[in-house]
């Protein structure tokens, strides 16, 4: 299997399911301390932690972007999968690995895009939703779609309920498209 890195910035739950699934990770980037970096090192698994500490609107994207992209050629990385990853690399990323940087979204694409999808959902009212995965690219939650689930929203949904059973799907879904997607690479 080419070499795939896991980016995160969470909880690391999907990052969990790839593991227990037996996706061969190569290596996980976090661009802050979390549990996803936990997850990696309980499985073995190298971490780099490419941290941010730029919050503001002045935030040097370009640069950061350039420092993971370093990481990655080192590590001789041939695909990413954001797994919850936080922060929007910039365009230069996007150039150099076409088309082999996948994202889950949880939503039904293009429905809800940008990192309120769960809660901009429940609030709309719909009766169902989902995830996407898809290619990612510099314009953000619009790249090419590999695989959708739905999911119904419950009468009495909140956000982590909603956020949870959405997730539940993801946790078999990514595996599986990555594993479907790598063939194609
Ligand atoms: C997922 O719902 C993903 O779609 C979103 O962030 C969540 C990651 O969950 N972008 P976790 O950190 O792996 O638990």
């Amino acid at each position: 299997m080419k070499n795939l890195a896991v980016f995160v910035s969470g909880t690391g739950t999907l990052l969990e399911a790839m593991i227990k699934d037996y996706l061969p990770i190569k290596l996980v980037l976090a661009d802050r301390e979390c549990r996803g970096m936990r997850v990696a090192m309980d499985a073995g698994i190298p971490i780099e932690l490419a941290e941010r500490t730029d919050f503001s609107s002045g935030f040097d994207r370009k640069t950061y972007t350039q420092w993971v992209d370093k990481i990655l050629s080192i590590r001789k990385i041939d695909f990413v999968a954001m797994a919850g990853f936080m922060t929007i690399l910039h365009p230069v990323i996007f150039d150099k690995y076409q088309g082999k940087i996948l994202n889950t979204h949880p939503a039904l694409l293009p429905s809800f895009k940008g990192d309120h999808a769960v809660r901009d959902a429940l609030a709309y009212g719909v009766k169902v939703t989902g995830c996407t995965i898809h290619i990612a690219t510099e314009e953000l939650d619009a790249g090419k779609i590999l695989s959708q689930e739905a999911v119904p929203v419950m009468s009495d949904d909140t956000v982590e309920t909603l956020h949870e059973r959405i997730k539940r799907v993801e946790r078999w879904l990514y595996p599986r498209t990555i594993r479907e997607f790598e063939k194609t690479i």
